[in-house]
């Protein structure tokens, strides 16, 4: 099976958890896009989605689904989205697509996380795939100075030649050589500095549940 197979079964796996009648928080990327396909397939089961990204937003629309404001959402029994990197703990690193931000903001809201995912995110160590931390552009020098004190190597997020601005028009820093042992501690750590946003791990309120795409079906893991 293709990489793109396994997401698209844990895709169509994610549909069981959607409930009647009721709003659905939405993530971004390519996991989550082959979700929004086989969302728009149930659309008549759902009052509307909250979308974690613009990018999310055109897609939910493309498909006819309602796309409400967060703002106008108490809450939401589930929200759904891929992720980076997932410990068996149901620890996470997100922000590969830079909607780091709105994805924690979205899942705050849910009762339930539920992370897709192919096989290969599922890792004993987060760290490997770099740490998005998106920051207030003026911050960007001053801020990777700080998460370079930490033992990782910052490094500003450049896409066509300059640097990324995300939805809520910050800057994305990816740090490289970070080994997390104690992500809860370090998502605090990073969220305190000054001129950061949002970091991407999802730690302190992880995910509550995680398909994983493996060649022989879709593996459900549960945290508590
Ligand atoms: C976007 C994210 C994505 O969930 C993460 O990057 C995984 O993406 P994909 O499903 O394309 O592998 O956090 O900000």
């Amino acid at each position: 099976m293709t990489q793109d197979e396994l997401k698209q079964a844990v895709a169509r796996a994610a549909i069981e958890y959607i409930v009647d009648g009721e709003i659905i928080g939405v993530g971004t990327g390519s996991t989550a896009n082959f979700f929004i396909d086989e969302l728009g397939k149930v659309k008549h089961r759902i009052r509307g989605a909250v979308a974690s990204s613009e990018a999310t937003a055109v897609r939910l629309r493309a498909h006819g689904i309602a796309v409400l404001d967060l703002n106008e959402v108490q809450e939401m029994p589930v929200y759904i989205d891929g992720a980076d990197e997932i410990t068996a703990s149901g620890a996470m690193i997100k922000g590969g697509g830079a909607a780091l931000t709105r994805e924690k903001i979205v899942a705050s809201v849910a009762r339930q996380f539920v992370c897709i995912a192919d096989g290969s995110k599922l890792v004993g160590m987060l760290g490997k795939f770099p740490l998005p931390v998106e920051v207030i552009p003026m911050a960007h020098a001053v801020v990777s100075r700080k998460l370079a004190a930490l033992g990782g190597t910052p490094v500003l997020r450049i896409k066509d030649g300059k640097p990324v601005v995300t939805d809520n028009g910050g800057a994305i820093i990816d740090v490289h050589g970070l080994q997390i042992s104690d992500p809860v501690a370090l998502e605090a750590e990073i969220n305190n500095i000054v001129g950061v946003i949002t970091n991407g791990l999802f730690a302190r309120h992880g995910a509550s549940v995680c398909l994983l795409g493996r060649p022989d079906g879709v593996e459900k893991l549960t945290f508590s």
